[in-house]
């Protein structure tokens, strides 16, 4: 922890570095513990069954199969991680000319609440698998916004998506799922979409020959074993 600039040693004590102080001690700003929860019991556990996965070109599905003690770590580590591209949706789309918009596998709000923060004439529709949406319940109930945001319990796979939005975000859903299901899940969008509907594609981008920037395709490996 000393090596890597965590903690400073002074003789037989140790006491936090400026930058665990500010982002690991759980001080207001961004508090980015969830995270490490989330690599110490979900990645690093999970990248154990990396080589497999590759071999066979699947890993082992762990969406619906969460404990609730994993559910929880995932969600709130996945929230952390979505928080400042949420804050800069928000910011830099203008939402003042929609209705109603649908989170598709939204987390537990991390994106709708960002942006009914700033629009207060907008509703939402979160749709999530069930362990997400009992996070998604738990976390909006705190939030004023959590009133005009409708949890809808669904697999966007298999199940009818909810109708009547005129704007549909996809963010970070779209690396949990293989190039098949992302097609089928378009094809079922634009279906139901009424003109005029607008889709939102929020992720980790790879530029064409799926090498840079390089965070995104050394997670892949995790999205592979985490997504089945
Ligand atoms: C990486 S998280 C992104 C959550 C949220 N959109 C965000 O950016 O904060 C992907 C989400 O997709 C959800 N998901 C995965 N498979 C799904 C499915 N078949 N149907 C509905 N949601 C699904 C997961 O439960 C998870 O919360």
């Amino acid at each position: 922890m000393v090596s890597l600039g965590l903690l400073e040693r002074d003789g037989d004590r140790y006491r936090n570095s400026d930058t665990a102080a500010a982002f690991l001690a759980g001080r207001p700003g961004p508090d980015l513990r969830p995270i490490l929860r989330f690599w110490n019991r979900i990645s690093y556990p999970g990248l154990l069954a990396l080589e497999d996965a590759v071999r066979a070109g699947a890993g082992p599905a762990k969406f619906g199969e969460f404990s609730a003690e994993e559910q929880q770590i995932f969600s709130a580590g996945v929230a952390t991680f979505s928080a400042a591209t949420a804050a800069s949706l928000a910011a830099n789309y203008d939402f003042s000319r929609h209705r109603r918009l649908l989170g598709i596998g939204g987390g537990t709000g991390s994106f709708l609440l960002a942006v009914l923060r700033r629009h207060p004439a907008l509703r939402g529709t979160l749709f999530e698998l069930s362990g997400a949406c009992e996070v998604a319940r738990r976390r909006l109930a705190g939030e004023p916004e959590g009133v005009r945001i409708d949890v809808v319990k669904g697999d966007l796979v298999s199940d009818p998506l909810p109708p009547g939005h005129d704007v549909l975000l996809l963010a970070n859903t779209v690396h949990v799922l293989s190039a098949a299901h992302n097609l089928d899940l378009l094809r079922k969008l634009r279906v139901q979409a009424a003109p005029g509907t607008h889709l939102l594609l929020v992720d980790l981008w790879m530029d064409s020959g799926h090498t840079q920037p390089p965070a995104t395709p050394l997670i892949s490996g995790e999205f592979l074993i985490i997504s089945g």
